[in-house]
């Protein structure tokens, strides 16, 4: 087998095998033994789960679990690196994609530390989503769905609250034409109030239906919104089942979340 080097690291990771873990045909979206390093690190040990259409799923797990470098491998980031498994969103093989061939297909992003770009009013942040086709929600309707936003359009979006920010890396995801929203941490780092209005927001999107992973530390809060819930612990999944059992189960919560 021969070995493919390491961007950020200049180390070395085996080469990229693609496997049918279960066969059959794929879920709306399916993470199919998904391996990935940074680097020589191995991280992601063969996740496995399915998302349907319109389903909320919670991906939870203690820190350091893999939850940000499983939501990095789906976007197809380079980093981490994916060394095999199959990801499949809509019937099409996003584990052959690069990361703006998945944003192209419909893969939205929201990283933990938001990415606002710098010396742009909010309006032209979100102009700037819209500027690729497919266009997702018009500015209009994202204003009603975010007044803070409205508020704000003429507002630099870096010089925004934590709270306003999250907002608007969310509402310039929306102004995609997306499939699947990957939320990473949204709540973090929020007052009670703007993660109340947040939820507020996302309870909408769940209303509209879009496919949602959701990573939280808050993990009540992501529960609270989720169908379903996947834990994962040092790089493998735990636990796959509705977001109601891991409400109702303790010990799960106490190994796993520590809640
Ligand atoms: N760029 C990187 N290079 C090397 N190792 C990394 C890198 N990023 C993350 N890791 C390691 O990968 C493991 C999983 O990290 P990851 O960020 O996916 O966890 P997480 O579940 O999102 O944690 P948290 O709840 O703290 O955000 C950790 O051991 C982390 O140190
Ligand atoms: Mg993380």
């Amino acid at each position: 087998m021969s070995d493919t080097k390491d961007a950020l690291t200049g180390k070395t990771a085996p080469k990229f095998q693609p496997v049918k873990a279960k066969g059959g045909a794929p879920a709306f979206f399916s993470a199919w033994d998904l391996h990935a390093y940074y680097g020589e690190s191995y991280i992601v040990q063969g996740v496995n789960f399915d998302v349907r259409e319109g389903e909320i799923m919670a991906l939870l797990g203690r820190n350091g679990a893999g939850k940000t470098s499983t939501l990095r491998t789906i976007a197809r980031m380079d980093n981490p690196h994916l060394t095999r498994g199959e990801i499949w969103l809509d019937h099409q093989p996003l584990h052959e994609m690069k990361s703006y061939q998945a944003a192209r297909l419909g893969v939205g992003l929201v990283p933990e530390d938001r990415r606002i770009i710098q010396g742009l009013t909010v309006q032209e942040n979100l102009e700037l989503s819209q500027i690729a086709e497919p266009k997702g929600w018009s500015i209009e309707r994202i204003y009603e769905h975010f007044p803070r936003l409205a508020e704000r359009r003429n507002q630099e979006g870096t010089t925004m609250s934590g709270g306003e920010q999250q907002m608007l890396a969310l509402a310039r995801i929306l102004a995609r034409d997306i499939k699947l929203l990957l939320l990473d941490e949204p709540y973090e780092g929020l007052a009670p109030v703007i993660v109340q209005e947040i939820e507020r927001i996302l309870q909408g999107v769940k209303e509209l239906g879009i496919t949602t992973i959701i990573v939280e530390q808050n993990a009540i809060a992501a529960l609270n919104l989720a169908d379903r819930a996947v834990i994962l612990d040092m790089g493998e999944v735990v636990f796959d089942g509705s977001a109601q059992e891991v409400l109702d189960n303790a010990e799960l919560r106490q190994d796993y979340l520590a809640i």
